[in-house]
């Protein structure tokens, strides 16, 4: 049974691993395994992750059953609100270990998200629109499409399609 817990420093070594080895079987047959790697290795080390662990206004959560990491997920307020000023938080990562999908973590990842992140009121992502089974999973979680942008991350030169989801609060 998977539980939901923020990341300390003492995980980012399994993180970074559970995010190589997700990306691979996840890209790999979209991009190809050199790109994948390079991708990876400059997205995921440590020293990025750390990066991430510091930054304010941020949520970065894994799903773990006391043995292993099945998932992660990381988000952080924007700095640009949306045309009507909403506040946007922008989901950056959110990976499930492909011997671990289909169990749920995802939508658990995705609520724990929108729930801490309590100041947004719009949860934002970039999606490939080759990667069908992510595209499925936001659909079913209720995201649109947007946009398009033509460079994923910022400094990908990968086309995406940018989706966004409205977050209904209780009372709101
Ligand atoms: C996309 C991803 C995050 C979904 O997480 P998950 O834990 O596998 O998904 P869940 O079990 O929470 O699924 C929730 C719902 O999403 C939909 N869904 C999930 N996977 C799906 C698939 N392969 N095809 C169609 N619908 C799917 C279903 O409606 C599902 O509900 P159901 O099981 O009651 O039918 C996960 O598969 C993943 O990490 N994939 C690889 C990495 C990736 O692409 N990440 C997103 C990058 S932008």
């Amino acid at each position: 049974m998977f539980f939901v817990r923020t990341v300390s420093k003492d995980d980012l070594a399994a993180v970074s691993t559970l995010l190589s080895e997700t990306w691979h079987d996840t890209y790999d047959g979209i991009y190809g395994r050199g790109k994948v790697a390079e991708i990876t290795a400059s997205w995921h080390s440590i020293d990025t992750l750390e990066d991430q662990l510091e930054r304010p206004h941020s949520e970065f959560i894994v799903a773990d059953d006391g043995t292993r990491l099945g998932g992660v997920a990381f988000a952080a307020m924007s700095e640009q609100a949306s045309s009507d000023q909403a506040k946007v938080a922008m989901l950056h990562q959110l990976y499930v270990h492909p011997d671990c999908q289909g169990q749920g973590i995802g939508l658990d990842l995705l609520e724990e998200i929108s729930n801490a992140l309590s100041d947004a009121s719009i949860l934002k992502l970039e999606v490939d629109p080759a990667n069908t089974k992510a595209v499925a999973f936001y659909e079913a979680a209720g995201f649109a499409k947007t946009v398009e942008t033509q460079d994923c991350g910022g400094n990908s030169g990968i086309p995406a399609d940018v989706y966004e989801l409205q977050l209904t609060r209780a009372g709101s």
